[in-house]
């Protein structure tokens, strides 16, 4: 039987998952595959950290990279370091030497994808990366492979495991944002530096990559409205609660007539979005295709295991494809994204005094709206109709002066509606 090389890069939770996973399935996978899949070398740094892993003896720590990308036995390299520099150095290396190459690294993709995409094709092998967005749910593949014969016209997700953790705490619990956090800091849900989960950067980057591959275009994440969870206040779930809505972070692509919105903020629905019941630190993505109309998907989009599914995922697709290309990603042709100002939602926004006394300039600026009242709040929230966000900003802005221009403090929150 042929046996396939593989040189690991890095050897954190993911790369020893993926390692496990190759030995504990190794029968299975050779029953797929015809071939026998084997890791040869393992980068590291400092292989001391790792003694307390026993290797088999076909397996070695190297500590020299080249003795990975420069290795003509090895025919596949899998990235699983993370960073862009030292990574993209060695994702270019490895394809310029016509190793394929399977990656988890969605911050490379999301700076490099275009370039080395067409590097892999320009060598005849193939760069995959299904683990660099949402772990354990096969999106990737799910969108070029099982959706090929689809426009894909919208893509909405809860993308990131840790603010859907923190924000179903502050919803079922009561807790307030900091508390929950803490909380999930301890039980290492959440980093020392949450900032790339709660400022939504993570999730930026996820629907950078998925709309990238929808539209066959670049599509920037500077380019993408970035709101995080950390304005989201347990007010804000009083309100949800009586309403009986929910308030889940969302990345969101919409393609419509050659115009695509993308964005990350957190958005109320209701109980009827078939993403209200992704809980916890589990993920969700609603696609819809022009000819498929509605599908969704669900899982663990982070974690050891969940994750390396998906990179052994791409080492037996790779594997299967090894002597070919297999078309794959998007072009550099960016592709524009339509102003924040231009995309339409309904708002809940909270307003301090009473309602009585605000009712008519209320009426006035935002059209006629909802409104929620909660017992014993110095404060009311209305939830407007449909509009573009240019025409909530302009209404926000004049309906603030107007209220400050008489001692009030006037709009104290708004969140994005889809009900
Ligand atoms: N930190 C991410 C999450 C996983 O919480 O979903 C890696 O993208």
């Amino acid at each position: 039987m042929t046996t396939i090389k593989i040189a690991l890069l890095g050897f954190g939770t993911v790369a020893q998952g993926t390692f496990n996973l190759l030995q504990d399935n190794a029968e299975l996978i050779r029953n797929r595959t015809g071939v026998n899949v084997e890791i040869s070398k393992i980068f590291v740094r400092n292989p001391d950290k790792y003694s307390h892993i026993t290797l088999p003896e076909t397996a070695q720590y190297v500590t020299d990279i080249d003795e990975g990308l420069k290795d003509d036995s090895i025919q596949m390299v899998v990235e699983l370091m993370g960073g862009t520099n030292f990574a993209k150095d060695c994702v270019e290396g490895a394809l310029k030497a016509k190793k394929n190459v399977v990656t988890a690294n969605k911050d490379l993709l999301a700076e490099a994808g275009p370039y080395l995409l067409d590097l892999a094709s320009k060598n005849g092998v193939d760069l995959r990366f299904e683990a660099s967005v949402l772990g354990g749910i096969p999106i990737i593949r799910t969108l070029y492979e099982s959706l090929a014969g689809n426009r894909i016209t919208e893509i909405i997700g809860i993308m990131n495991g840790t603010t859907n953790f923190i924000l179903t705490k502050m919803s079922e619990e009561g807790l307030e944002y900091n508390d929950v956090l803490s909380d999930a800091q301890a039980k290492g849900y959440a980093e020392r530096n949450p900032d790339a989960d709660v400022e939504g950067y993570d999730a930026c980057r996820k629907i950078a990559i998925l709309a990238s591959l929808a539209t066959e275009k670049t599509v920037s994440y500077d380019d993408i409205y970035t709101e995080g969870i950390t304005k989201i206040t347990d007010i804000d779930f009083k309100y949800a609660e009586k309403m009986g809505t929910s308030i889940k972070l969302f990345g969101t692509s919409r393609i419509k007539d050659g115009k695509v919105s993308a964005y990350v903020a957190p958005v109320m629905i209701s109980k009827n979005n078939p993403l209200y019941s992704v809980n916890d630190v589990f993920n969700g993505i609603v696609v819809k295709g022009n000819m498929l109309g509605t599908s969704m998907f669900y899982g663990s989009g982070a974690g050891k295991l969940p994750t390396a599914s998906a990179v052994v995922a791409d080492i037996i697709e790779a594997v299967q494809n090894i002597d070919k290309n297999v078309p794959l990603g998007w072009t550099d042709e960016k592709q524009e994204i339509l102003p924040m100002d231009q995309t339409k939602f309904r708002y809940f926004i909270r307003v301090a005094g009473s309602y009585r006394n605000k009712e008519q300039e209320l009426n006035e600026y935002f059209g006629k709206a909802e409104v929620v009242e909660l017992y014993g709040m110095d404060e009311f929230a209305i939830l407007t109709k449909e509009m573009t966000e240019g025409e909530l900003k302009a209404a926000a802005s004049a309906f603030d002066t107007k209220a400050q221009s008489r001692s009030e403090y006037g709009i104290k929150q708004m969140i994005r509606a889809a009900l």
